[in-house]
């Protein structure tokens, strides 16, 4: 039978199917059933700097009256964010204690001194690689698109600089050159790449005239198209490991995307929808590999990647693919 063993951030998998961070691994009961649906590996549900701050202005506005003393107040205030982040640690540490899988560590700051104190933190609570949710919203109109990017770029260097262990970042598509910022973050020495998170959207409810979270967070079996065309353009051209995410919903897709050149891929809404599909994925990969006489993934990974291709082109002109199909 087809080897469908691969390596990801320098760890060992068994398949390169993992459970996205998600509300399947915020617990350990729900980490457990990854396992045993065949995951490869876990990311955690991410910590948010953002959250947690606000949680702990809540609770000090709800306990003002005995917080009179300002030193209270910032004492109060250190002792509940540490309550918040040691809850992360727990899940980390029994993760690790009940899991045999790789387990990585998810996280999202907005201050590049609190991203560092975190990876310092989850290191040492024994993660075996580290997801950084960069999320940065360009909405400042007074920054330009070079500011922006060059940001990420510093986030990068800063934040592979300060870890010990794998770090991959889990990024948006939408950068003006989306290319550059890849190629920049791979220079900048990170292990590995995610492309590509599906941000929530902001709505409004038109009853309560307030703000909301648009409808829908699951995405649909044929968003993976983006992450599936930066992979094949991208995967020849950096040293870092590739990552797919969003619209994996089938074997079939998960197929495509190792071709193209990643070195895994990720899964959220399908598997919240039906853990097993995992299963039927590491099943399907099998069966395809068998039909083909495929060994190993090294086999067949990146091999319809643009650098591979004598015809690479095609991932960046799908008009010309319409034509050549007579659409
Ligand atoms: C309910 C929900 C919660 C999520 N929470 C996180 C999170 O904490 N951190 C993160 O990096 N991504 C989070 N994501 C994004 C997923 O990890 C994933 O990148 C995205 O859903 C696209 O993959 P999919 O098409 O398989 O759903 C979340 C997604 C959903 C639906």
């Amino acid at each position: 039978m087809s080897d469908i063993s691969t390596k990801y951030l320098s760890l060992e998998l068994e398949n390169p199917v993992l459970i996205a961070s998600s509300p399947l691994t915020s617990d350990i009961k729900g980490l457990v059933r990854c396992q045993d649906a065949g995951a490869g590996a876990v990311v955690l549900k991410s910590i948010f700097e953002e959250q947690i701050e606000s949680q702990v202005e809540g609770e000090v506005l709800a306990n003002e009256q005995y917080l009179a003393h300002s030193d209270a107040a910032s004492y109060f205030e250190a002792v509940s964010k540490d309550y918040y982040v040691n809850r992360y640690l727990d899940l980390l540490r029994q993760a690790k204690k009940e899991l045999s899988i790789p387990v990585i560590a998810s996280i999202n700051c907005t201050n590049l001194s609190t991203w560092v104190d975190y990876i310092h933190v989850f290191e040492e609570a024994g993660a075996d690689a580290l997801e950084l949710n960069y999320y940065p919203i360009a909405a400042d109109a007074d920054t330009d698109g070079r500011t922006v990017d060059r940001r990420a770029v510093e986030f990068a260097t800063r934040v592979r600089q300060a870890a010990t262990k794998p770090v991959s970042i889990k990024i948006g598509y939408k950068y003006s050159s989306l290319a550059n910022i890849i190629r920049s973050m791979d220079l900048a020495g990170v292990d590995g790449l995610v492309l590509f998170n599906r941000f929530f959207r902001p709505d409004i409810d038109i009853e309560s005239m307030t703000l909301s979270q648009a409808a829908n967070p699951l995405s649909s079996s044929h968003e993976y198209a983006e992450s599936l065309r930066w992979i094949g353009l991208m995967s020849g051209e950096v040293k870092c490991d590739l990552c797919a995410s969003t619209g994996i919903h089938s074997g079939d897709t998960v197929i495509k995307m190792l071709l193209a050149g990643a070195a895994a891929v990720q899964v959220c809404t399908a598997a919240m929808k039906d853990i097993s599909v995992v299963g039927r994925m590491c099943d399907d990969l099998r069966s395809w590999m068998d039909r083909h006489g495929l060994d190993d993934v090294a086999s067949f990974r990146g091999r319809l990647a643009q650098e591979n291709m004598s015809q690479g082109g095609l991932w960046e002109r799908t008009q010309y693919i319409k034509r050549l199909l007579g659409e």
